[in-house]
């Protein structure tokens, strides 16, 4: 899988790839990471990227022009998938729509900053519209790396142990059970004696018994989430 980033600060988001998982699955050659500064493709003499809204509103809008060609040349490359802007104004991004968008090929994820982007950019060549959650963030980018970080988790072979990202918590609407390691007291608290006999049938049962009690506790809804 190949994802292109586009932001106007791409920097912001360099870090979060050169580490841990995100790095080894790009080392491991099952994904590609391109940050674009779509800056760099404004035709105007200071390379600004943004201008006052029409209406006269407050903050500044990202103009058409260096998104759409950052777009195309893209485009001019190879055929994407999905056009994504993260937005708070666009779907709330969950573990199934993760799961559909890690089957892709090629994806571009387009960070906004300031009050938005021209809507015309959106009506024309944004395929999907995503948002992490109901609050603000001051720009994109944050929310283009949970997003890439989440699929790229689930692309087989990224993790170690094939088993682990399909164990996550949400993965079949459940949150995952807790987990314990060694020692076996800490501070007068012991580890459920089940884990520490082997029998892996009694320690499934009890997992997902945790798993069952936690989810009714802490998150309900998921429990009646049946689509
Ligand atoms: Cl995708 N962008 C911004 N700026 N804020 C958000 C968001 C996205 N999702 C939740 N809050």
């Amino acid at each position: 899988m190949r994802i292109d980033i586009l932001s106007c600060v791409p920097k912001l988001m360099e870090s979060f790839f050169q580490h841990s998982i995100l790095q080894r699955a790009q080392n491991k050659g099952l994904v590609e990471i391109h940050l674009h500064d779509f800056r760099e493709f404004s035709n105007n003499k200071q390379k600004q990227v943004d201008d006052y809204p029409y209406g006269g509103e407050a903050g500044m809008v990202l103009t058409c022009q260096p998104i759409v060609d950052c777009i195309k040349f893209l485009q001019n490359q190879r055929n994407y998938d999905e056009v994504i802007f993260l937005t708070p104004d666009g779907n709330t991004l969950n573990q199934k729509m993760v799961n559909s968008l890690s089957m892709y090929k090629n994806l571009i994820l387009l960070a906004g900053h300031y009050k938005g982007i021209d809507q015309r950019i959106r009506d024309k060549y944004i395929t999907k519209e995503i948002s992490i959650g109901d609050y603000v963030l001051s720009g994109g980018e944050i929310a283009a790396v949970a997003l890439a970080d989440a699929i790229i988790r689930v692309i087989p072979g990224v993790i170690g142990d094939e088993m682990s990202a399909l164990t996550d918590s949400f993965q079949d609407d459940l949150l995952s059970p807790p987990v314990y390691t060694r020692p076996r007291v800490f501070e007068e608290m012991e580890v459920p004696s089940v884990l520490l006999n082997g029998d892996h049938a009694k320690i499934q049962e009890w997992q997902l018994q945790m798993a069952l009690e936690k989810t009714k506790k802490l998150r309900p809804d998921l429990l009646k989430n049946d689509d």
